[in-house]
């Protein structure tokens, strides 16, 4: 039987991760919204380009939660986008609200599937899809460092006129502007980038990656981006539907790991069939940790705006 994967919102990010789940045949795919016809539209449109990309598997557009029923993986993109001057602080209030009917559907039509949640502020709806589904944390896990952690390795790249996929880096953390781009550990095929780009060079990459996001709404005025926030969310749904082991920066729910507890903090996750299997911890300098604790401050902020 193929695996049978849920996006709720049919907006840009979820079009896309439907675009990329297809794309890598990843399963039966269900785009899901309340806005009547666009789900259908989009979710036809896709299909029809299985003759021409290869892929098999079904795809559905609907505005209704059962047809989610039995999901494997349900992914969360639902809800409002930034504008230019927005932070993703500013969407909390209007999220939370609509979050918490999409964990409680997805939760009620598909018990034992892993929910993957993307929409903004990420660490504050990551945490509201975990109240309101009542999963265990191992189920529950936010996007952001998959994206923030492309952006990185982007910019690596491109400093040092290198293939981008070489590039070995990691973004933890809050996604958000205290997010922690690790400098000391970044390497391409194993060559320290500290011996490569000097610190004021490494510096102004930090910068630019904590403000990715920021960058490219500016551009765009009427939105936030869509392509990598969509792949990242499929890079994780792939690593759990097929069990691959693979170790990904994510939104974890942490009890004692990295010294925090009781938040989801951006931490090196290992994703399988059960979704989190193992939060991958190692030892951080003092500045380090100490600017995890300005993340980590950051996401109670946001919890707590969640009233939950
Ligand atoms: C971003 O960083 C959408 O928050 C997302 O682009």
């Amino acid at each position: 039987m193929r695996n049978k994967i849920t996006i709720i919102g049919a907006g840009n990010v979820g079009a896309t991760a439907a675009h990329w789940a297809a794309s890598r045949g990843l399963g039966d795919i269900l785009l899901l919204d309340v806005v009547e016809g666009v789900p259908q539209g989009k979710a036809l449109d896709l299909l029809q380009s299985g003759p021409v990309d290869g892929f098999s598997g079904r795809v559905t557009g609907s505005n209704e939660f059962a047809d989610s029923a039995g999901s494997d993986v349900v992914i969360i993109t639902a809800g409002l986008a930034r504008k230019p001057g927005m932070s993703r602080d500013d969407l909390l209030a209007k999220n939370v609200a609509i979050v918490k009917s999409c964990a409680e559907q997805a939760a009620k039509h598909s018990p034992d599937c892993v929910l993957i949640v993307v929409t903004n502020p990420i660490d504050a709806m990551v945490y509201t899809a975990f109240k309101i589904s009542g999963f265990p944390k191992n189920r529950v896990i936010g996007m952001a460092g998959v994206l923030d952690s492309a952006r990185y390795r982007t910019f690596l790249a491109d400093a040092l006129g290198v293939a981008p996929r070489d590039v070995n880096a990691m973004v933890m953390g809050i996604h958000g502007d205290n997010m922690m781009p690790l400098v000391r550990l970044a390497n391409v095929s194993g060559v320290p980038v500290t011996d490569l780009l000097s610190a004021e060079e490494l510096a102004a990459i930090v910068t630019r990656t904590q403000h990715g996001g920021v960058e490219i709404v500016n551009h765009l005025k009427t939105g936030s981006a869509f392509y990598t926030p969509g792949l990242a969310a499929i890079e994780m749904a792939e690593a759990i539907l097929t069990d691959s082991k693979r170790v990904l920066p994510c939104a974890a729910y942490v009890e004692g790991e990295f010294g925090f507890s009781g938040c989801f903090l951006g931490v090196p996750v290992v994703l399988g069939s059960g979704g989190i299997e193992k939060i991958l911890e190692f030892e951080l300098t003092a500045e380090e940790k100490a600017d995890l604790a300005e993340s980590e401050a950051a996401v109670h902020k946001q919890m707590e705006a969640t009233g939950l």
